[in-house]
Order: structure tokens, then sequence, then C-alpha cells
């Protein structure tokens, strides 16, 4: 039961990595921000060649829930309040800018893609509050927004806000879109090739994958979080994971695209697919590896769907994760003077937002120029507030890094886990074990980026880092996240 976009997809068609090694544009990453950037540059007549450690779209950008919408939350008033009105207002400047480029490269023909109200809803007097505050923002900064009618919302709301004329989009057609784009303009679209190393100087970019060494005179790493991080990136985000959920309805049970702003996170919309009609949710988000149980936790969203639509057959179900910055908006620039360039921070809006930040770098790139509005956005100061939700963030990393250490001296290796579930044992190194599929594997708990102590995910059976979100297979293989090395296997 994996991710409804992905369902009965055929694997994409991708190119052999070019047999030269040395290239004017690496772009490592074929989510949305390189995807993004990728086709920009080709259209600039840069030559660009992607490299992806899986496929496109394998990450967030195919399992995101497609809202492409510049009501998001109450998110602008957050961006104000931790940063600054006008970097509030350069944010909504990016997101209208990547939200007209990706409709653009769809149309309402595409399957899973059409205009829908977007609304923020409360079901709180302090969620009310928070609304009446974008709600006002809102209008100054120039969106039409408007409250919504008792009947427009599909749960008990107390109220919302609505903004009409925007898009949601089946994320997969998007990325197969983007890739024949690239492709149509020459870049190669490269799968499998997972980069393990960048050594930066004002030459270029010396880039060992797992193909191979390559050269590169400019480098993207739009990996999510970035791989290689001089800037220190992951100290600056903390990644967010959710659960997600598809549900057959027979019929369209909600009109238009809902998100709560208070209590646990419930966003809602339907979709078409394959002639079925679904209702996607997601919601129940933790910070990667904190979770007691990551499986308790989507049936908990399981059954409050059951609860309010109790019609809806569960079809598919899938996890992914985002990085939220300190202040709300996202990160983009170069990683050191010499350095990549990255874009992150994204906090679950980085459709509109991700391709903005692809807008810019590949300008940037191409011209030397940003927009102004990038300007404004990714050059914002930091603020004291910033600071203290750093330290407060390490604070806490530090918090679980001690914990993780204690339960490992104290963990018991006596019985391989049941099947499904993984502890940490004892051992110098501590030592992950679990059993999947009816086999038991011995791996080091200690992850690769700056040794947290991984937890036991029970819903994807994986090794997830409650330190900065790395995650990887039962089997060691690093799936996402700023580590780069799989996991070493233990006797
Ligand atoms: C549950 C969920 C729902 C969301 N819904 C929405 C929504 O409705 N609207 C919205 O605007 N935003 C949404 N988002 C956010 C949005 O999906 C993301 O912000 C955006 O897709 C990020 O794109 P990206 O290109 O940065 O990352 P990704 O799509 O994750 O791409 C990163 C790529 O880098 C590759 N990679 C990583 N490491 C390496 C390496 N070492 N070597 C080579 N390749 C590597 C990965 O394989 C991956 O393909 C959602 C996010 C989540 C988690
Ligand atoms: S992700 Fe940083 S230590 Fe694990």
């Amino acid at each position: 039961m994996g991710s409804l976009w992905r369902d009965g997809l055929d694997a994409h068609a991708v190119d052999e990595l070019p047999e030269d090694a040395s290239h004017e544009v690496l772009v490592v990453c074929a989510g949305l921000v390189g995807l993004t950037v990728a086709v920009r540059l080709a259209q600039a007549g840069r030559r660009a060649v992607v490299l992806d450690a899986a496929a496109p779209g394998a990450l967030t950008t195919g399992s995101s829930t497609g809202k492409v919408t510049l009501l998001q939350g109450t998110r602008l008033s957050a961006v104000r309040d931790r940063s600054s009105l006008d970097v509030a207002a350069a944010y909504l400047e990016a997101c209208r800018s990547g939200a007209a480029w990706l409709r653009a490269q769809l149309s309402e023909h595409d399957e899973g893609c059409e205009q829908a109200t977007a609304y923020s809803f409360a079901t709180t007097s302090a969620g009310a509050e928070r609304l009446e505050a974008e709600h006002a923002l809102a209008r100054e900064l120039g969106l039409d927004v408007r409250w919504a009618a008792p009947r427009e919302s599909p749960v008990a709301a107390r109220a919302a806000v609505a903004l009409d004329g925007q898009f949601m989009l089946d994320p997969m057609v998007l990325v197969r879109r983007l890739v024949a784009t690239a492709r149509a303009a020459g870049v190669p679209v490269v799968a499998g090739c997972r980069v393990v190393d960048v050594r930066s100087s004002d030459s270029g970019h010396e880039v060992e994958t797992e193909l191979g060494e390559l050269h590169a005179d400019v480098l993207v790493l739009a990996t999510g979080t970035p791989v290689v991080d001089r800037g220190l990136t992951f100290a600056r985000t903390s990644p967010s994971r959710s659960h997600v959920a598809a549900f057959r309805t027979g019929r369209r049970l909600v009109e238009g695209m809902h998100l709560s702003v208070d209590g646990e996170t419930r966003s809602l919309r339907p979709a078409r697919r394959g002639g079925q009609e679904y209702l996607v949710v997601a919601g129940n988000d933790d910070a990667v590896g904190h979770a007691r149980s990551t499986a308790e936790r989507a049936r908990e969203l399981h059954r409050w769907v059951a609860d309010r639509f109790p019609s809806a057959v569960l079809a598919h179900q899938w996890a992914a994760q985002d990085y939220d910055s300190l202040d709300g908006a996202p990160y983009a620039g170069r990683l050191g003077r010499d350095g990549p360039w990255f874009a992150t921070g994204f906090g679950k809006w980085g459709l509109a937002a991700g391709a903005a930040s692809g807008i810019a770098l590949a300008q940037e790139i191409a011209s030397g120029r940003r927009p102004d509005w990038a300007v404004r956005l990714y050059d914002r100061p930091g603020t004291a507030s910033d600071v203290a939700a750093a330290v407060a963030r390490n604070a806490d990393a530090v918090g679980h890094l001690l914990g993780g250490m204690a339960r490992a001296i104290g963990g018991s290796q006596d019985e391989p886990p049941a099947e499904g579930e993984g502890r940490v044992g004892r051992g110098v190194p501590p030592i992950a074990i679990s059993t999947v599929d009816g086999v038991t594997r011995r791996v080091s708990a200690v992850c690769t980026h700056l040794g947290g102590i991984l937890a036991w995910n029970d819903e994807e059976c994986t090794w997830d880092c409650p330190l900065h979100g790395s995650r990887f297979a039962a089997d060691g293989r690093r799936l996402e996240g700023p580590a780069r090395d799989d996991l070493t296997q233990e006797p």
C-alpha cells in the first residue's frame, strides 16, 4: 500500500551516466527543486546533468499531497512574526512565481490536476484568533482571501479562511512532465547514482558518486537537506515526518483543499485517479525518530478519517518528511563561498516555494542575478529568536543523543525481535537489531551523519535518527537525510 501517486506507474525513462566525467552543471536530485533548476538552466542555454540516488520524485516530492496554494495554513503570520513583514511579503511573491511556473507546466487536462479553493480551518478559539491574524495579513499583502461559509468545511470547524482559484496536482504527473521537459532540452536524468562526497574549490567540484568520480563547474545539491553541508544547515532545520493515506470514496466527499491550523495537523483533498475518487488525508506529524510508535500514529489518523467519513475505504498509506526552518521561510543559496548551491526548509510547502527556489537558483547561476524577491527572502538577516531556536533545537538533539546512548547501554539482546520490530541492543558501538520479512539483521545503531543513536520506525521498518532526520533501511542502506553513508553491518 505505497503512495497513491506511484501506484501502477512505470519506471521512469531515465538515462545512462554520460561518458564524459566533466560537466558544466551537475544537479544532484530529481525532486522538484533539482528538476526545476535543470529545466530553467537548459532554457537559459546551460548544459546540465541531473543525478538522483533513487528515481525522479522518489522522496518527498512524489509523496506530497500536491497542493499548490498561496494560502498555507498560517504560514504568512508565522514568517512575519519570526522574521519580518518584508520577508513574509517576499515569501508570498516567491510562492506566486513558483505556483505560476508549476501551473504553466501542467493543465487541468492532466490527470489529478484541477483548480480548487484552498481553506485553512480552526477548531479552537485560539486557532480562530490565529486565522484572524492570517486573514488580515494575507489581505494586507494583496491576497484575496475570504471567510468561508460553514457548509464549505468538511469537518466541524469554528472558522475557516478560503482562497479561491488555487491548484491541486498529482505530484508524480508533475515529476514526469519535468523529466520529459528536461530530457527534451538535452538534460540527461540519471537514476540510482548516489553522491557520497564532494570536494569544492575555486576550480569547481570533485563529486564522488556510486558510479564514479565526476567534475562539475557548478554543483546544485537539492537533496532535501544538503548531504554535504559546510553551512551546518542541518542545525538550522528540523525534519518532520507525516503520515498520508488515500481512501477510496466512490464519490467526491470533500471539495477543495483543507488544512487545520490548530491541534494535530489535518490536511485533506480529493483526488481522481484511474477513474476512481479518493480522499487524501495527511497529518500526525512528528519529529523524525521521536514517535513512540509510528504505526500507532498512522492508525490514529485512519481512525480520525473513519469517524468522519465512515464510507471511505483505506487504499494507500505512506509517510514522508520535509525540513522546517527556524523562521518558517526556506533557505536557498550557496554553502560557503565556493560551495554547492542548495535549497531547503520548505516546511511541507515546497511545491510552490520549491519551484521558486529552483527558479531563483537557476537565474543566479545563469546570469549572476537573483530576482528581487529572492534577495529579500534568502538573504534575510537571522534574528535573536532564530539563535534561541537553533540553540534549543541543538540542545534537544544532544538530549536525544545522550538518551539514545543510555537506552543502548541498558538494552537487552537476548531474543531476536518479533516480525516487524527492532531494538537497540548493548554493544560498543550499540547494535540495531530488527526482524523484517523473517530475516533478523544486525547493523550499527550509530547514525553515520554525526553519531545519533537510531530509533526503530515500526510503520516503515526503518532506523530513523532523532538528531537531524537521516533514515536507513533495516539492512543499513541509507534512505534519506543528511547522512551520506550506509550503516555498518554487525556480526
Ligand atoms: C507529507 C507531505 C506532504 C506535502 N504536501 C505538500 C503540498 O501539498 N504542497 C506543497 O507545496 N508542499 C508539500 N510538501 C512539501 C514538498 O513536497 C517538499 O517541500 C518538496 O517536494 C521538496 O522537494 P525537494 O526537491 O527539495 O526534495 P525531494 O523531492 O525529497 O528530492 C530530493 C532528491 O534528492 C535525492 N537525493 C538525496 N540524497 C542524495 C544523494 N546523496 N545523492 C543523490 N541524490 C540524492 C533523493 O533521492 C530525492 O529524489 C509536502 C511534504 C510532505 C512530507
Ligand atoms: S542525522 Fe545527524 S546524527 Fe543522525
